[in-house]
């Protein structure tokens, strides 16, 4: 349970406010690469933490982000023509180069140097793996380049995908990081899909549906281990890394891909949802790829253009009571993102936290929800960098490991939850 001003605190990310400096402390994806497939392609509308941008990739290659509205009366950028090296208002002509440098007013002499003085507000954009990167936070406070191991194994070997989600970013995050829910929520999933199934794991999942929670502090975050019993009095672990502020990595399952999530505001109703999948030490199959872009395992089907789900509010998620009678599905939807997301968006753009009745298993979130209140105020009073900016923080993996009785998971996993180039991960 959180009181509604720490409610409003967390969930409330646009310009100016504590959690939105907080968000702007990091590199964020902002859009997947193939949406500037090439240079001078149309730009692309792009809101983040509130702020209406737009993207483009100009003649040479450069990748922009910029205020969407033109400096001169306000007109809407996505308009404009993409044009020798900047992007042109088709209003009256202003023209405007990737870091929002206005280089060409027309309709002045050029010897004002009118041009020169006008700037619009702009972001770096930065290609790593699949996603274009920004950073929104004070130039001179800029971090290094992110370093997730999915974004820079070979790209035969990672898949990343985003969709619309219609609630706020922490609701969805939470769901990220309470592996409790898999044992009810995600049960038919577990036999059929095809980027889940076969693992031995998915047994002591199936069988032990009371999981013991241990949560510990990480450089980063939180390690989130989910206890369940295997054989021999042996425990079966399954730890969840939760990277701040919304970085989660699920714990992987036999020789299947590893997989997490990135959620990022659009603004305080909706998100974005960015799943990946990759494999630290192989390609991922051709079956493999073909069924994430058919929206199994993290991933969902989304309609081209505005990535939002093809199963979404208006159709009721496609719900299917047969299936959810019958046991196919447990809730009567289709696919694990989509049962995630549906049950997120019916909670309301923002859930009310005062209202809940929280339960040992919601340990991680309890603990995550503080050290972002602990990390906002230590930013917002003396001005401390959060955890996970620091590039050593995003070398993680999850992991599932089976562990004898007597054994801490923060010891018998150590290495396993360490992200090692060509090292392969830890799964049962
Ligand atoms: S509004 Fe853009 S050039 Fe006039
Ligand atoms: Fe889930």
């Amino acid at each position: 349970m959180l009181r509604q001003e720490q409610n409003d605190l967390l969930t409330r990310t646009g310009p100016g406010t504590p959690m939105g400096q907080l968000f702007r402390s990091y590199w964020m994806p902002a859009l997947l690469a193939e949406e500037l497939p090439e240079n001078e392609c149309p730009p692309v509308r792009v809101k983040l933490l509130s702020e209406r941008l737009l993207a483009f990739r100009d003649t040479d290659g450069r990748y922009g982000l910029i205020d969407e509205f033109c400096a001169h009366r306000g007109v809407s950028l996505w308009f404009g023509r993409n044009e020798e090296c900047g992007l042109r208002c088709p209003y009256h002509g202003w023209k405007y180069d990737v870091t929002g440098q206005c280089v060409d007013v027309p309709s002045e002499p050029e010897e004002s140097g009118y041009a020169r003085k006008i700037k619009l507000k702009s972001y770096p954009l930065v290609k790593r793996g699949d996603v274009l990167w920004t950073y929104m936070g004070p130039p001179d406070k800029q971090p290094p380049l992110p370093e997730w191991e999915f974004a820079l194994v070979p790209p035969e070997q990672t898949y990343t995908s985003k969709r619309l989600q219609e609630s706020n970013w922490l609701q969805a995050m939470e769901g990220g990081i309470d592996s409790s829910h898999v044992s009810f929520l995600h049960r038919g999933d577990l036999h059929h899909d095809p980027l889940f199934k076969g693992a031995k794991g998915n047994q002591y999942n199936l069988s032990d549906s009371r999981p013991v929670f241990e949560v510990v502090e990480s450089p980063g975050g939180l390690y989130i281990g989910a206890r369940r019993n295997a054989e021999d009095g042996h425990y079966y672990w399954r730890i969840t890394q939760w990277v701040m502020p919304s970085f989660t990595m699920i714990a992987p399952r036999g020789n299947h891909s590893l997989h997490g999530h990135f959620w990022v505001p659009i603004d305080d109703g909706t998100c974005w949802t960015w799943s990946f999948d990759y494999h630290p030490i192989r390609k991922l199959t051709e079956a493999e790829v073909q069924a994430m872009r058919d929206g199994k395992g993290v991933h969902a089907k989304v309609s081209p253009g505005d990535y939002r789900p093809v199963a979404n509010k208006d159709n009721d998620y496609l719900m299917d009571r047969a299936a959810q009678k019958a046991g196919r599905t447990f809730s009567g939807v289709e696919g694990i993102a989509m049962q995630d997301a549906s049950l997120q968006e019916s909670m309301g753009p923002i859930v009310d936290r005062t209202k809940e009745n929280l339960v040992s298993t919601d340990n991680g979130i309890i603990m995550a929800r503080h050290r972002l209140l602990r990390a906002v105020k230590a930013l917002t009073d003396k001005g401390t960098i959060p955890p996970g900016v620091d590039v050593e923080h995003q070398k993680v993996r999850s992991a599932a490991i089976v562990l004898p009785p007597d054994q801490p998971y923060k010891v018998g996993a150590k290495e396993a939850l360490i992200a090692r180039p060509g090292v392969a991960p830890a799964s049962v």
